[in-house]
């Protein structure tokens, strides 16, 4: 959850590792910290706070090192404050660590050596890993220059949890060493220097070649070089990667926001997630995947697994494979799914979707569909990201790096994907008639500018948002897809606007929630199904008798009906219509909280990449 940077080379890394940490912020932002190494001195400045207060705080101190870590935190073990920030150092300061992570046995490690003597300033798990790897240290007789690793890697070796790790040494101070366990950690390379961070953007600007660490890796990195062990430090040889992502992508773009630029940036992260995957009249080709038609015809069931935003993705894929293909799909919450014993074997597929490919428990429900014999296959946005390293098969959405903590053009590639995979799959088994896919390869086709024609006419849609930011309780209405769009259209207002919300499938409305249906409250209505139409503009009828305030988006024809606003949106099949219904439900949200004046790419309490359970 937290977000961790590193330099080594010529030049001053404090302001490298600020500027890094500044990319990283929404990974967690309630502490920030650096320490850096000179003259074989470590140097630590934390606080809690922003980065842009330890950047103030960090300009009185003298931290000219040209070998540093950093870290934004996120808080899990102890509240944020500067004791709990990153680095933490050992009780002699000759080690320096910042950790992304959860160590789940910290409290015995905590006894372990506090039998052997060492104290703890901090409430946070962290602090085991430095004071172990200085005992470590200090119990290896030999004398060598590996000495330092092999400390790190006996003090890991006790560590039950998940870790990204970068620590630094007074008694070893030409070198970084960094090791990771189920938590992102990239190396880029450049010229006499080297770079670390958990999520590649960070360091973008710096360089395009990246190492992606595996589980249990160890690096010693040097200014001039790197050098990469396994899990018993037998040296291996890794392949640097070229990044090609635009370093300006990962910047606003002269935007207000963040999560506004990633609004408008969907025409073209839809187009590039379509790419020449799509041929009209021709096969679908996904080169990353290989389902043959006996093993897809042999499928009793497949699942779709992630949490948030990606679920509610999941739920458009239900719907398109299930038609399209006539295979059950099962949708569920990763947090969920591991722990409820599910039914799979070899007849199962499993598709788990993340953005970041680093959600923990996403990572985890495969492991366990992976265990019992299912076939795995992870969508992602993050090229290497753990997800698509465990998984059979990747595939990813091509949405560029996705900052806001409220996930957008991440949502609208995955559901394109889904439809471009539910298409491939009936191609592939012969369950649908070409007509209708080759309708909906048209509509997907159409769909960027579809979107880019709702994002030029927005100021009804800004000005109906003024009216409600004031409210406490706004509910969401759809059936079908248009319900599975709700469910995203509640969580983002939740998610930025601080406002409570709910989504019901309209039908539900009447068993229960219309008790809460009061003059003055706003209900969002999704309508874009002609064949759900007549029955879900009763429910919205069933509403406004009741003095509800009510935005109805939709596609459909709407005469002799009088609701507040009409949102009219272009019209698509309804598998679709979720790409484009969801645009003006992401903006409502952020109108609603930028009018609230509150931050909108950095909701209170959130973080983009949840890497802890
Ligand atoms: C967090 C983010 C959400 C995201 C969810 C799943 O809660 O704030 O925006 O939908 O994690 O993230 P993933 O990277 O797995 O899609």
């Amino acid at each position: 959850m937290c977000g961790i940077v590193g330099y080594i080379g010529d030049k001053k890394a404090k302001p490298i590792l600020i500027n890094g940490l500044l990319k990283l912020e929404y990974r967690g932002y309630d502490s920030a910290g650096i320490s850096t190494l000179e003259n074989s001195e470590i140097s630590c400045v934390k606080n809690k706070g922003r980065v842009s207060e330890l950047n103030d705080l960090a300009e009185k101190q003298n931290l000219d090192g040209s070998i540093g870590i950093a870290h934004t935190r996120w808080a899990t073990h102890g509240k944020p404050s500067s004791e709990n920030s990153h680095p933490h150092m050992d009780n002699n300061k000759a080690f320096s660590v910042v950790h992304n992570g959860i160590i789940e046995n910290y409290s015995e490690l905590r006894d372990f050596l506090t039998k052997k003597g060492y104290h703890f300033l901090s409430q946070t798990d962290t602090e085991v890993i430095p004071n172990l790897i200085h005992y470590y240290y200090f119990q290896d007789t030999s004398d060598d220059s590996a000495k330092f690793l092999r400390a790190v890697k006996r003090a890991c070796d006790d560590l039950n949890g998940s870790y990204a790790i970068e620590v630094i040494s007074s008694l070893s101070p030409d070198r970084i060493i960094v090791t990771r366990k189920d938590s992102p950690l990239v190396i880029g390379k450049g010229k006499n220097e080297n770079y670390i961070s958990s999520d590649i953007p960070a360091i973008l600007s710096f360089t395009k070649d990246f190492y992606l660490l595996n589980d249990n890796e160890y690096v010693e990195i040097f200014k001039t070089g790197e050098k990469f062990y396994d899990r018993n430090l037998k040296s291996i040889k890794k392949d640097l990667k070229n990044i090609d992502w635009d370093a300006t992508a990962a910047e606003k773009d002269g935007f207000e926001d963040y999560m506004l630029k990633e609004i408008f940036e969907q025409p073209r992260s839809i187009r590039e997630t379509i790419g020449s995957r799509l041929r009209e009249n021709e096969k679908t080709v996904l080169d990353d995947i290989c389902l043959s038609k006996e093993y897809l015809a042999s499928l009793n069931k497949i699942y779709i697994i992630a949490c948030g935003t990606a679920m509610y993705a999941g739920l458009v894929g239900k719907c398109l494979i299930e038609n399209l293909c006539n295979i059950p799909v099962e949708v569920d919450i990763a947090s969920e799914f591991r722990y409820r014993n599910p039914i799979i074997d070899k007849k199962t597929l499993a598709i788990y979707i993340s953005q970041s490919g680093e959600t923990a428990d996403t990572i985890a429900a495969l492991k366990l569909a992976k265990s019992r014999g299912a076939t795995t296959l992870a969508i992602s946005n993050v090229i290497g990201s753990s997800i698509t390293r465990e998984a059979d098969y990747s595939i990813y959405t091509h949405a560029g790096p996705e900052i806001a903590v409220a996930s957008t053009k991440a949502y609208t590639a995955q559901v394109t994907l889904l439809s471009i995979i539910a298409i491939y799959f009936a191609e592939t088994l012969g369950s649908c008639n070409k007509g209708l896919l080759n309708e909906l390869k048209s509509d997907i086709f159409k769909l960027p500018e579809q979107v880019e024609e709702i994002l030029s006419n927005l100021n009804d849609l800004k000005a109906f948002a003024k009216e409600v930011h004031r409210e406490h309780d706004v509910f969401f209405l759809g059936r079908g897809n248009d319900y599975a769009v709700a469910l995203e259209g509640s969580l983002k207002l939740k998610e930025i606007s601080y406002i409570h919300s709910e989504a019901y499938a309209a039908g539900e409305l009447k068993h229960g929630p219309i008790a809460l249906i009061e003059p003055g409250i706003t209900v969002v209505s999704i309508l874009t199904n002609p064949l759900l139409l007549e029955k879900s503009i009763s429910n919205i009828q069933e509403v406004v008798t009741r003095g509800a305030k009510t935005l109805v988006i939709t596609n459909q024809e709407l005469k002799n009906y009088s609701f507040d606003m009409v949102l009219r949106i272009p019209k698509t099949n309804p598998y679709l219509s979720p790409v484009l219904s969801v645009i003006p439900l992401q903006l409502f949200a952020y109108y609603i909280s930028k009018e609230k004046k509150l931050d909108v790419d950095k909701p209170r309490n959130l973080a983009k990449s949840v890497t802890v359970e």
